[in-house]
């Protein structure tokens, strides 16, 4: 009996009279020892190809002898301590005919309930092994119905919400894109078990893979009505040798398990993620201004100092100076040409980025820089000279993606080459104080020169090869805040976040769109990593409606000043202002989502800090019925006995707040179960609520 545990989830193994594993229970924690006894064998843990199960098996290898089976059975296992309330467990499987052995990992976090799992494979077959499936994760589920939340969409509408029960056969949730490989689907699923799931109840298993390229999760329902998921990379056109004594890691897979709804489900990833796993994920965020909207390729020298200037006035803590500063042969005046030449354009910027850098540092903010170091557009010196670094067919016509290629970081002249870009940025102007690292085009037409006869490794190889790049950059600069961007949110993982602050999570930022798009990638992520900017896209709303729509996230902005009305700047630097002092509730608090923007006309969520001593909560209506009922918000996550007090911020200089009941003290119970009247029946009205506890 093998026991993975966190302080609420049991997930139960037991080695069978054959000697095979089996998992025999997962679900709420078992608390009394004995009961275990009384559990049903259950399935087979970790299932093998060849042998008597008749559907998807996690693992699939070829033997020298071309023997395509595997019989797996127990060997040992182990557990030890990692930190305090971290522990990993190792079960350590052999086949008895082949010398392969299969570990699998478990690593518990006891407070956040997340369980981190991984597989090692290795052999000591004379020549390669083919491997053909590789699972990071395989678990089974027995309960009567079972219903799948995707997150999928496309750019500019990423992480749609949709549910489905799921009947007998197989739902595959997958993608094939390679390098900006979450772009029409990312890569994590809510699982509800029994009824369809709920915010604050309801049994939900909640999973996502740290993989920043193509993943595959398969659910797949028996005859018996039993399901299994299975998780990991994307096995298409990646069968892979695997020499002797060499271990091949699969990515991690993450999954907690919630007995009280998504919400509670994504609190325990938040604060996984913030104490364990996202780079830097205990300190705060800075807010800041991006050219990228304000100027797109059109900027020089004297611009980028004058939105610094607004930078300034607007109070944020950074200037980001995006696409367009690099190139001299073919300058890049636009998205077609320049990619892969990273020296500033001369005629833009006579006097380098050191000159920003400078200027930014006068002014008193930061300075961070775009870059998109992983590609090449045909038309750059970069592929006059390396063509050889570039995947590409070598007998059939180029394809482009958004006029560029990406280049093979399977090749280790080419991870240098990259991490070189961002060290010698770093070199020249140590100054540079974040990075937004941009990705735009999946792999097309794929072949590397580089790999040679091994073309199916190229899929894993490639994300192998950006992790040693990022490795690296992290290891020389362990301070340097770095956003992540793939054309908005076509990568958003945890694996990746190791490396990075933030990300983008679309380049959609009409506020009535990232109030959705929000809300998906709220379901893992803690806001922030989630980048929000205010721009100019719908123009219907006000700005302070895109401004507190962005201020459920990593504030930033991306609009000029200068086009704004005195109103509204002045709206902005008290928005700013406002965003700082709540920064340690919004970036570190506990999220309730209270009223979802997909049932209806109105949105509300709110932050709570951990000593419940503070919330803000945000409230929007998108477009209210004529004459509709309205009912209060109902708050959630205070303290019942203490008393609250109410107060609207960030209102329009001048305004007054409309809510009925402001600055009066309520107690928690009164705000939780009679609420406010938050909802209007305004047009994209929206609402900032400070709740501090008296
Ligand atoms: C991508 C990003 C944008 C911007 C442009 C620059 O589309 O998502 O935010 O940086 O590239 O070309």
């Amino acid at each position: 009996m093998i026991k993975v545990e966190t302080g609420n989830i049991s997930l139960i193994f037991q080695v069978g009279d054959n000697g095979r594993l089996y998992q025999r229970y997962l679900g709420k924690k078992l608390t009394h020892a004995s009961d275990v006894n009384f559990l049903p064998q259950g399935t087979e843990a970790y299932l093998t190809h060849g042998m008597e199960d008749y559907f998807e098996p996690a693992i699939q290898i070829l033997h020298n002898d071309g023997n395509p089976s595997l019989l797996l059975k127990y060997v040992t296992h182990s557990s030890r301590q990692l930190e305090a309330g971290v522990n990993e467990t190792v079960i350590t499987l052999e086949d008895d005919k082949y010398p392969v052995t299969v570990k699998l990992h478990y690593t518990t976090y006891d407070k956040e309930n997340i369980i981190k799992t991984f597989t090692e494979i290795s052999h000591r077959e004379k020549k390669p092994v083919l491997l053909s499936k590789y699972a990071s994760s395989m678990l089974h589920l027995n309960r009567a119905k079972y219903f799948l939340t995707e997150f999928s969409g496309d750019w500019a509408h990423e992480a749609n919400i949709t549910e489905r029960e799921l009947d007998f056969g197989k739902k595959v949730v997958d993608t094939k894109l390679g390098s900006r490989a979450d772009m029409f689907v990312s890569p994590f699923f809510q699982l509800s078990v029994d009824r369809a799931s709920e915010e604050n109840s309801g049994e939900v298993l909640v999973g996502t893979i740290g993989w920043t390229g193509n993943f595959r999760f398969t659910f797949e329902v028996d005859n018996k009505n039993e399901l299994r998921i299975i998780s990991g990379i994307n096995p298409y056109f990646s069968e892979y040798q695997l020499p002797a004594n060499e271990v091949f890691r699969t990515p991690d897979f993450y999954f907690t398990y919630s007995f009280e709804g998504r919400g509670q489900a994504s609190r325990n990833f938040h604060d996984w993620a913030r104490k364990h796993q996202l780079k830097d994920g205990d300190k705060t965020r800075m807010t800041l201004l991006n050219n990228w909207e304000a100027t797109y390729f059109n900027f020089n020298e004297e611009k980028l100092i004058s939105l610094m200037d607004e930078a300034v006035k607007l109070g944020v803590d950074m200037f980001l100076l995006d696409d367009g500063w690099f190139a001299n042969k073919y300058p890049r005046s636009g998205d077609h040409q320049g990619l892969g030449d990273w020296d500033e354009t001369k005629d833009k910027l006579p006097n380098g980025v050191g000159r920003l850098v400078e200027e930014a540092k006068k002014k008193g903010i930061k300075f961070g820089i775009w870059i998109e170091p992983e590609m090449v557009n045909p038309k750059s010196e970069l592929y006059e000279k390396h063509k050889d670094w570039v995947i590409h067919l070598p007998n059939r016509d180029e394809y482009y993606f958004r006029n560029q290629l990406v280049l093979d970081l399977s090749n280790p002249a080419v991870q240098d080459y990259v991490f070189g870009i961002v060290d010698k940025l770093m070199t020249n102007y140590p100054g540079i104080a974040f990075f937004k690292w941009d990705c735009n085009s999946p792999i097309t037409n794929i072949y590397s020169p580089y790999l040679k006869n091994k073309q199916s490794h190229l899929y894993i190889e490639h994300v192998r090869g950006l992790y040693n790049v990022l490795e690296r950059v992290k290891a020389k600069y362990p301070d340097l805040p770095m956003m992540l961007c793939s054309g908005g949110g076509g990568r958003s993982d945890y694996e990746a976040l190791k490396y990075f602050t933030e990300f983008w999570p679309s380049d959609n930022t009409d506020p009535i769109e990232r109030l959705f798009i929000q809300w998906g990638y709220s379901q893992v992520f803690p806001s922030k990593t989630l980048c929000a900017h205010v721009t100019t896209w719908n123009r219907n709303t006000s700005v302070k409606f895109r401004t507190d729509v962005a201020m459920m996230g990593k504030l930033g902005f991306d609009i000029k000043l200068e086009d704004m009305n005195s109103n509204d700047q002045q709206f902005c630097r008290q928005a700013v202002n406002n965003y700082n002092q709540l920064k340690p509730v919004i970036l570190e608090g506990d999220l309730y989502r209270l009223v979802s923007p997909y049932e209806g006309n109105h949105t509300s969520s709110m932050y709570v800090s951990k000593n419940k001593q503070s919330a803000v909560v945000f409230s929007f209506d998108i477009h209210p019925r004529y004459a509709e009922k309205s009912l209060p918000v109902r708050l959630q996550g205070l303290e019942k006995d203490r008393k609250y007090r109410v107060k609207e911020i960030n209102l329009m200089p001048d305004a007054n707040s409309s809510l009925s009941g402001n600055d009066q003290v309520y107690s928690g119970e009164y705000l939780m179960n009679v609420g406010l009247n938050l909802f209007t029946t305004q047009q994209l009205n929206s609402r900032v609520i400070q709740v501090i506890a008296e």
